[in-house]
This record gives C-alpha cells, sequence and structure tokens, in this order.
C-alpha cells in the first residue's frame, strides 16, 4: 500500500510518499486554510502514486478529527473532510504524536518535543496517546515556557539543556514511560544524553506517518476511491437518508435495470451515481471483464484446480465453438443433451419402464451440494409444469432419516433412483446410494433389475461401474463444470424428469439469454455486474456482514439454499489467486426465507436492529397458480416491505400516530423509541412477469455472474472449495475411532469426550 505523509507545520508543509525517493514541500503560513493544504498537496505531489494518507496537523486531534484550529494557521480545519476532498482514505494525527510514533522504539515512551512549543505524546505497546503536558506549571513558569524557544533564548544553552533535562525527568515519572524521546529541531543541542533519554530525529515523523497504516492491510489495486468514498458514507450524521435520494426525480428510472422479462430496481440501495462510478471504475481496474472473457473462452481461471470454468458451454444456443486445450466441446455438451432429452422424455412417457414393466411414479435424487440444491431448488421451483411427471424426491442428508423417511410408501417397482455425484465418492451420497440399493435388492432379489432402477450422474465412469451402475445408465458431464454450477448439465437429469426436457431446454434458454447480456453489456448497464458491485460496496467498503435473499414465492422456498452454496462456497475465501490475503472483506453469509414467512420470523431485525442487512427482494407479477386474492397480496406485502426499509419512521410520526390514538404524556413517551424505524436500509426488487423455466434461468445466471464479478473484484478463485475439506479428512479419522478397540485419546479434550460418548452409545447417567 502507498502512503502519502502529510506534514503540515507552521512555515512549511513537507510531504513525503512510500513511493517517492526525496521529500518535497510547499509553503503554509499565517491564514493557511485546509483548501490551500489540500491544493498545495494535489499541486505538489503530482505524479506519485498513493492509495492512504497521513495527515499531521498542529493541533488536538482525537480519534482521528481535528479538535481545535490551529494556533499557527488559518482557520477551517474542524470539520474539514480530507479525505474526500484527496480522494482517499485519511488519517490525521497531531504532529508531534506523528514525529512520536515515528521515533517509537518499543515500550511505553514519553516524547517530548523540542521546538518553538513542546509537543508531548506517550506511546505505550505501540499505541498514541495524545497528552498536553506544556502548560503544566514548572518552577515558576510552565514547562513549555522553559523547554520552548523562550526559555532557550531566556535562560541560554546550558541552563536550559539542564532545565529540559530536568523537566524530562519529573514528566517521565509522572507518566511512568520507560524512556524519554527528545524530538523536534532544538535536540541538536544536546551532546550526549542520561540512560533514560534518547535522541530522536524531525525527518521520523515521516515514518510516523507510514506507520500509522502498517498494520492495515495492504489497499488492494484500485481500491482507494471507493474506500474513500464509503468514508461518506459510515458516519451516520453524514449520510444522506435514502428517501432523499429520491429528490432526483428519475433516480427510480435511472436505477432500474431490465432484460427480458426481468427488472431489476435497485434504487432503494445506499448509491449515489457517484458511488456507482466509482464501483464501476473498481471494476475495470480489477480485471473483471478480462477475467470474464478467459471464462468464456475456456481458459483454465480455476487456478488451483488448474481447470477451465465452462457452465456457461452447457447452455451454449449458439453455433459457437467452445474450446478447452484447443478442443470444441460442444458436440459432447449436445450429445449429453440428447441423452437427457431421449431418457427423460421415456421414462415420462412410460416408455422407459420399470424391471417389473411397470411405469416409474418415483425418482429419488440421491446427491449433495451441487448434486442436489441446484436440482431440488429447480424442481421445486418449476412444479406447477410438471403435468403427468413422476414425483420427484431428494435425499441428501447422511442421517438416515432422510432415505428412510423418502423410501417410506415408495414402490420400489415403480421407482427410480438417480445417484448424483460429480466425484462418485462423496461419503453422504455413497452411503445414501447403498442404502437404497439394498432396499431395492430387499424386494426385487436379482442385481440384473439394477439396470432399471438406477442412474448415475457423474465426471467419473471407473466409480460409476465400481458402484455397479450400468455404463449405459450413465449421464456424463466434465471437470470444466463446477458442481454448484453444475445444474445445467446432467445433474439436472431431475428437472428433466420432473418438469420434461422442453422446460429444462427452456431454463438453458434463459441462462443463455444472462450469458449473452454478461458478456457484452458495457459495465453500467450490465445486470451481474451491478448487482456484483453493490455486493461489494456492502461486504467490502460498508463492511455489512450478511445478506439477505427474500424470495416471495414459495415455489422458490430452496432457492436461498441454493444460494447459500452458489455464493458462499464460491467466495468464502481469504486469500486471492496468488495466495496473498485480500486486504478487504469479502463474500458475506447469505440467507434468507420466503417473504411473507420471514416478516413473520426475522424481518423485525431488518427493520430496528442494529445491523444493516442488505436485501434482495424477489417476485413475479402474475402466479402460475392465480388463486383469489393471494398473489396481489403477496405482491402488496412484498413492495410494502421494501418501502418501509426504506423509509423508516421518525419519532414525529410516531408521536402523530400515538396521539391519534389517544395517548398522551407518560403514556405516549416511553413507546416512542420503541416504535421508531431508523429507514435507510438498503434493498434490491427484483420483479420478473412469472416464475417459469426461461425466466428461472434467467434469474439463476444473473447470480451466478453476480457471484463471479465479485469474486473477481476481490481476486479471489471462486471455483474451488477447499473450505470443505478438513472436515471431511476428520471425519474419516473420527468414524475409524469410533469403531476402534480402544476409546479416543488422541485428539483435543472436548473431541475425544465426544467420541467416547458417542462409543457408549448413550449419555453418561
Ligand atoms: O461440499 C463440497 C462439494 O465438493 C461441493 O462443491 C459439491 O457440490 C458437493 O461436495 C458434492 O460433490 P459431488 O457432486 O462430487 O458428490
Amino acid at each position: 500500500m502507498n502512503v502519502l505523509v502529510i506534514d503540515v507545520g507552521g512555515t512549511h508543509v513537507k510531504l513525503m510518499a512510500s513511493s517517492a525517493e526525496q521529500p518535497r514541500k510547499f509553503a503554509s503560513g499565517d491564514g493557511f486554510t485546509p483548501q490551500q493544504l489540500v491544493a498545495g498537496i494535489l499541486a505538489t505531489a503530482a505524479g506519485w502514486q498513493y492509495d492512504v494518507a497521513s495527515l499531521g496537523i498542529p493541533s488536538p486531534v482525537l480519534r482521528g478529527a481535528v479538535m481545535a484550529e490551529p494556533w499557527n494557521l488559518g482557520r477551517g480545519w474542524v470539520g474539514f473532510d480530507f479525505a474526500a476532498a484527496l480522494g482517499v482514505p485519511v488519517r490525521i494525527i497531531n504532529d508531534a504524536a506523528m514525529q512520536a510514533l515515528g521515533s517509537y522504539e518499543g515500550g511505553r515512551m514519553l516524547f517530548l518535543g523540542l521546538g518553538s512549543g513542546l509537543g508531548t505524546t506517550l506511546v505505550d505497546d505501540g499505541r498514541v496517546v495524545a497528552l498536553e503536558l506544556a502548560h503544566l506549571p514548572f518552577h515558576d513558569s510552565t514547562f513549555e515556557d522553559i523547554c520552548g524557544q523562550r526559555g532557550l533564548l531566556a535562560l541560554g544553552e546550558d541552563d536550559w539543556r539542564a532545565a529540559v533535562l530536568d523537566a524530562a525527568e519529573r514528566l517521565r515519572a509522572a507518566v511512568a514511560a520507560e524512556y524519554v524521546m527528545l524530538g523536534g529541531g532544538n535536540v541538536r543541542l544536546f551532546g550526549e544524553l542520561p540512560p533514560q533519554l534518547r535522541r530522536g530525529h524531525n525527518d521520523r515523523a515521516f515514518e510516523g506517518g507510514f506507520r500509522l497504516w502498517a498494520d492495515e492491510p495492504p489497499v488492494p489495486a484500485g481500491w482507494s476511491p471507493v474506500l474513500a468514498h464509503a468514508t461518506l458514507w459510515r458516519e451516520p450524521s453524514d449520510v444522506p437518508s435514502l428517501v432523499s435520494l429520491f429528490d432526483a426525480p428519475d433516480r427510480a428510472a435511472a436505477f432500474t435495470l431490465r432484460l427480458g422479462d426481468l427488472v431489476i430496481d435497485y434504487s432503494k440501495n445506499l448509491v449515489t451515481t457517484e458511488t456507482m462510478t466509482r464501483l464501476a471504475e473498481l471494476v475495470r481496474a480489477t480485471g473483471v471483464e478480462r477475467l470474464r472473457d478467459r471464462m468464456f473462452a475456456g481458459d483454465a481461471i480455476n487456478s488451483t484446480e488448474g481447470r477451465a470454468v465452462l457452465h456457461t458451454a452447457l447452455r451454449n444456443r449458439s453455433p459457437r465453438a467452445v474450446r478447452v486445450d484447443g478442443r470444441d466441446v460442444m458436440p459432447d455438451v449436445l450429445a449429453a443433451l440428447d441423452h437427457l432429452r431421449r431418457f427423460s422424455t421415456d421414462v415420462r412417457a412410460g416408455t422407459w419402464t420399470g424391471y417389473t414393466g411397470a411405469r416409474i411414479a418415483d425418482v429419488v435424487n440421491i446427491g449433495i451440494g451441487g448434486s442436489d440444491l441446484g436440482p431440488a431448488m429447480a424442481t421445486a421451483a418449476l412444479a406447477p409444469y410438471a403435468a403427468e411427471g413422476p414425483r420427484l424426491h431428494f435425499v441428501s442428508n447422511v442421517d438416515g432419516a432422510h432415505i428412510a423417511q423418502t423410501l417410506q410408501g415408495l414402490d420400489p417397482r415403480t421407482t427410480l433412483f438417480v445417484v448424483a455425484s460429480k466425484t462418485f465418492t462423496t461419503q453422504e451420497t455413497m452411503t445414501n446410494a447403498q442404502t437404497a440399493r439394498a432396499w431395492f435388492l430387499e424386494h426385487a432379489k436379482d442385481e440384473a433389475h439394477i439396470a432399471r432402477h438406477f442412474a448415475a450422474v457423474s465426471t467419473s465412469e471407473a466409480e460409476v461401474r465400481r458402484f455397479g451402475i450400468a455404463p449405459e445408465n450413465m449421464f456424463v458431464f466434465w471437470d470444466w463444470v463446477g458442481g454448484r454450477y453444475s445444474l445445467w448439465s446432467s445433474i439436472g437429469l431431475p428437472v428433466a424428469l420432473a418438469v420434461g426436457y422442453e422446460r429444462f431446454a427452456e431454463m438453458l434458454d434463459g441462462a443463455f439469454e444472462m450469458d449473452e447480456h454478461f458478456r457484452t453489456a458495457p459495465i453500467a448497464e450490465n445486470i451481474p455486474m451491478v448487482l456484483g458491485m453493490l455486493g461489494v460496496w456492502y461486504a467490502s467498503a460498508l463492511e455489512f456482514d450478511t445478506h439477505a435473499v427474500l424470495p416471495y414465492e414459495q415455489l422458490l422456498h430452496r432457492f436461498p439454499a441454493y444460494l447459500q452454496q452458489l455464493d458462499m462456497e464460491s467466495n468464502g475465501k481469504r486469500v486471492d489467486r496468488q495466495g496473498a490475503p485480500v486486504a478487504v472483506a469479502t463474500g458475506p453469509i447469505v440467507w434468507g426465507e420466503p417473504g411473507t414467512n420471514g416478516q413473520h420470523a426475522f424481518y423485525q431485525l431488518l427493520h430496528q436492529g442494529t445491523r444493516v442487512v442488505p436485501c434482495d427482494f424477489l417476485v413475479g407479477l402474475e402466479s402460475p397458480y392465480p388463486l383469489g386474492d393471494h398473489h396481489r397480496l403477496l405482491l402488496a406485502n412484498c413492495f410494502a416491505q421494501t418501502e418501509a426499509l426504506m423509509r423508516g419512521k421518525t419519532e414525529d410520526e410516531v408521536r402523530t400516530e400515538l396521539t391519534a390514538q389517544g395517548l398522551t404524556g407518560d403514556a405516549l413517551e416511553p413507546l416512542v423509541p420503541h416504535k421508531v424505524f431508523p429507514g435507510s436500509r438498503p434493498s434490491t426488487t427484483i420483479v420478473y412477469r412469472k416464475l417459469d423455466a426461461r425466466t428461472l434461468g434467467m434469474l439463476l445466471a444473473m447470480y451466478e455472474h453476480k457471484v463471479f464479478t465479485m469474486g473477481a473484484i476481490w481476486g479471489v478463485n471462486s471455483f474451488d472449495q477447499w473450505g470443505v475439506e478438513l472436515g471431511k479428512q476428520l471425519a474419516k479419522r473420527i468414524d475409524a475411532d469410533l469403531v476402534a478397540d480402544a476409546p479416543a485419546s488422541a485428539h483435543d479434550g472436548s473431541t475425544n469426550q465426544l467420541i467416547n460418548l458417542a462409543r457408549e452409545g448413550r449419555l453418561p447417567r
């Protein structure tokens, strides 16, 4: 991170930057204003690179703010917004404190700045504590009058040195410092110093400015303008209310994007045009477009696994070739889709039957993570289009209750199992698949019947064979499809079985339309990019930790769970693609529930809690189930919540309301704070015509590319998931300990205890 240090003095302003070789300076003086300072800095530091700045000011500074006008300069310093004026984050410190920090050699140090006055600062364990000891009485005068320039002139050098040594020892004892660092211009008048005194140097002020940022993780390239702008939104008093932003009459239209049947209204977000401009710059500076083009081109952008990332090829509805290692993968993609089409059509038509010749009535998908969440969510979302298709069931949890309950009431003669696993080694899936196999054989007896009742979706033919599923019942995909991006591949088989291949293909069409938009639209009109920009704005710049996704339609009840994997497995990363720590907060915690259910559960916190939770509201204008007043009420609730979060309710409004209810005085006032809503809580509303397959495809691809955009801005690899591995490794070890001869002793106390409780099979009485 490049730091610009600004040391403001009574006659000159001195500048230094980490990227510069020599300091520079320009004149200050009586009447010097912060506006003149900023103009001088911009002119004098021209050509220097800096991401942040340290500003040393000859005034008391408290928590980074100037508390009084400097006695030797002009006015206007208190409350001046240096970060906004300089366009980078600025840390302000008292000038003597900056010099003290630069001279600091550890422990508890008292710094005395021997200049025209007397600067005093304590640095304890690296923490700077500004002091104002100079005006305390000393002999018949004050410390400053004796140790400062006036004392030197009045006493002469010898007596002045003796007085300073006396003063230094008294002040050291008073603040219990381990040593005193003498700084300031007049320190040159000392020869050898007694043991508890050390000699500082004037130019250590620059070092202090650099040290102010030393503990900070570096600001990644391109972030400074966004972080500087964010400081404007942090102080509650400076932040414009969301409602007031609508004083710009065209805000709603200006902050709305459309594509096909999708309308994305992001006008109720904590952003201005300036914010969006800076975020668009960040997208450019971090190379999002370049990485996007490399993804579509089949480059191995999943660097830690050496793989291309080509879920977009699975829904490529154009005649364009997509090459991996020089080979066009589209013929394989189309062949796999055709396999899916033929099989799903036959099963739905009843021409593919079970071993007794009976039609398949139930399909059980056994998979977990990306091999479960996508198909389960999409099957539920498109349920109105299932017509005469088989009933779909999804088993994922290794808890036996999941498969046991699912199998209850199913008939093995009419049940088809789809074992879905990219690797075909996932413990939960393999355990559930073995249980399903045993259940089936218990009834069917003959292993030859497995071929009519078990299909596999995987990238590993060897593992599928080992399990005993015939290769002709295997649906393929490839290692360049990530698990959480695999719905568009053969992993989507349950969707095609549930609603028909045509609907599945419409979903691919919708996703393709979004892909084309993402590939070609300019940043400011690019829906996934704009959503990604808002995402990093909240997660990294304003540091809101969570993001709520609130689909209002019940059919999307698995959508938040699906999005959790997509977002958190992709961007829950703390190092960048080069392995260096990411300097800003990355992937937010994504959570949510269908809308009106959430209203009666956690919306209290959204409206009146201490945390700000940016929300996505999703709703269709038409219902697939037009029924009485239901859908109108659903829409009213959805829109009302976005308005309520934004508007809030003021104290005055609460008082008026309570007065109208007949309350006064002591009955009214105590209620007021409880009924106030702060408002200005951000949300994006995503409206579509109707939840059909094409729209669903668009929505899912939109979120995929939003997650891509955020990951690309942060520079993380959004396509690996090493964070899930440790638990898997330890579970294997613990599983062995659970059946070992001796009680567990190789783990920590807690884990040993838990394992041994489980070995005993019951809680001790
Ligand atoms: O949980 C980790 C993970 O690897 C996910 O990324 C993946 O979707 C899931 O496990 C299932 O993996 P597979 O499809 O190989 O069984």
